[in-house]
């Protein structure tokens, strides 16, 4: 039996035209369409601000990082697009959050703007000679501007309409703020596809971004009889690694960023443990402490960097615990780690492990010391004239063998310096994860960087990491000693490597001492 044939439930109602599902999720509500309410809703604003932005702190930096890549790819259309809103469940999407190549290379932070794309418009064709500093490429910032007012997009166009998520900015007002050329989104496709050809133009797209962008470019491939698709995916992948390496140095504004976010992270830090009372006395003390945490974040900047780990006791030994739905008991140890993501997106990722009663007990202090001074040989190494990046992780690798060694943790007749040998690692049982990572835009960022660029590069000025080595003994771990076991602890710092090649810690003011973390405890919380 077909919908239309179904019979009625009551003979005395007419019989209703069947609906298709995607039509049911209008059934909430429906905004009037007659041309007279249209005429009253279009009117009577007030004026626009007549005066455009100022052009932002970030534009004269991003303008650098555009020609930097530019020069990569002399006579190449580079597509840099933002992303698009992602559905969390059926009309409602996540909170929007730019791709970081786009936020990097545009010079733009919270919120800006679904869909935009970032083209960088070549100037040269392929092998031209340039002159020095001569420009490669014209940058353009394709986006949706705001409609006007007497459209139906202003109040009945939940994605992008004024009236439902705010005054969106035009072309002007873009092109005011971040000093880039500025165009209609509907006008990309005919813009991506001028001159494109094996003797024209080629393109490359920063592919993972937005997948009709992807396809928009690769449709414009393949009616310019270029490769497209999974051929064309290396020349993709070449720019993906390109943005990324670009991230590897920040420049002096990305750092004070940076530093930004570490200072309203410590700000986090402290209400988080002013809320220590309340979660001992909560069944879900963990989400007590991530709440307060995730409060401050709101407040300071645009939210975390990425899912705060609120985890007491045993839960600390689960590296990526985010559930944070355990209590908190006196005694215990929690580790919390949390980072505030500022408006301009970049970001914190900070841990510190907290007694939650103010005082470290004997098993508990001597892990401490151990990760800790695992830490500080990995700062001390990153000082060191011709370190690598991936040195830092053997300099903590060598203490924490080293202390498992000493509480003979490790298997009869192995040595430290056994453990620490390629077939040996048996102390990474108890820290399976890695010492460091680049930080900025994103926690783990320049990912697609390659290795000789990241793992095994030179630390240089301008890099900026994390240090966060940990022990974890879970409480079934029938090797440890049982007064160590549910005791997980990680101590991460972020650092910056300063122009002159010395390393210094962004998060020095967030105490990392024993005694230091005792005071600061001590010292928020009335005892
Ligand atoms: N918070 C993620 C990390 O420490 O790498
Ligand atoms: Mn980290
Ligand atoms: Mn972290």
């Amino acid at each position: 039996m077909t919908q239309s044939q179904t019979p009625s439930p009551s003979s005395s109602e007419a019989p209703k035209e069947a609906q298709s599902l995607a039509q049911r999720g209008n059934n909430r509500s429906r905004q009037p369409t007659n041309q007279a309410f249209r005429d009253f809703i279009g009117s009577g604003w007030g004026p626009r601000p007549d005066a455009p932005p100022a052009l932002s702190e970030a534009a004269p930096w991003a303008a650098r990082r555009q020609a930097a890549l530019g020069a990569r790819f002399p006579g190449e259309r580079l597509v840099v697009p933002a992303g698009t809103l992602v559905t969390r469940n059926n009309d409602c999407d996540y909170r929007f959050r730019p791709h970081s190549a786009f936020a990097h290379l545009a010079g733009t932070g919270t919120d800006f703007e679904p869909d935009a794309v970032l083209v960088l418009e070549p100037l040269t064709v392929p092998g031209q000679q340039l002159a020095d500093g001569e420009p490669t490429h014209e940058p353009v910032l394709y986006f949706r501007p705001r409609a006007p007012r007497t459209s139906e997009e202003f109040y009945a166009n939940a994605r992008y309409g004024e009236l439902w998520v705010g005054v969106r900015p035009s072309i002007e007002e873009v092109e005011a703020a971040t000093g880039i050329r500025c165009a209609h989104i509907d006008t990309l496709g005919d813009a991506l596809a001028k001159d494109a050809g094996a003797d024209g133009v080629r393109l490359r797209v920063v592919a993972e971004a937005d997948t009709a962008v992807t396809a928009l470019v690769d449709r414009v491939r393949r009616g310019a009889s270029l490769a497209a698709g999974q051929e064309a995916r290396g020349l993709d992948d070449t720019l993906a690694e390109a943005t990324s390496e670009l991230r590897l140095v920040k420049d002096a504004w990305e750092v004070d960023q940076l530093q930004k976010a570490v200072d309203a992270t410590k700000a986090g830090f402290d209400d988080l443990i002013r809320s220590i009372p309340r979660a001992k006395g909560h069944w879900r003390g963990e989400r007590v402490l991530e709440g307060a945490f995730g409060a401050r974040a709101r407040e300071e900047g645009n939210g975390l960097g990425y899912d705060t780990i609120a985890a007491a006791g045993d839960h600390a030994n689960t590296l990526h615990w985010i559930n944070n739905d355990g209590p908190v008991q006196p005694g215990q140890l929690v580790l919390v780690d949390a980072g505030v993501e500022v408006d301009s997106l970049y970001t914190a990722d900070v841990t510190r492990t907290i007694p939650v009663d103010g005082r470290f007990t004997a098993p508990q202090r001597r892990v401490y010391e151990a990760v800790l001074e695992a830490a500080d040989a990995a700062f001390a190494r990153a000082g060191e004239p011709g370190c690598r990046f991936r040195d830092l992780h053997a300099a903590a690798m060598e203490v924490l063998a080293r202390r498992l060694e000493e509480w003979g943790l490790l298997p009869d007749g192995v040595t430290a310096a056994d453990s620490l040998g390629p077939d040996g690692q048996y102390h990474r049982r108890w820290m399976v994860h890695g010492t460091s990572h680049h930080l900025g835009l994103d926690v783990h960022d320049c990912a697609q960087a390659r290795r000789e660029m990241s793992m095994d590069a030179l630390l240089v000025p301008g890099m900026v990491f994390t240090i966060e080595p940990g022990l974890y003994f879970r409480d079934d771990d029938l090797l440890v000693p049982a007064e160590l076991r549910g005791m997980g602890v990680r101590i991460e710092d972020d650092v910056v490597i300063r122009p002159d090649g010395r390393p210094e810690y962004l998060t020095a003011a967030i105490p990392r001492r024993p005694d230091d973390v005792e005071a600061w405890v001590g010292g928020l919380i009335e005892s």
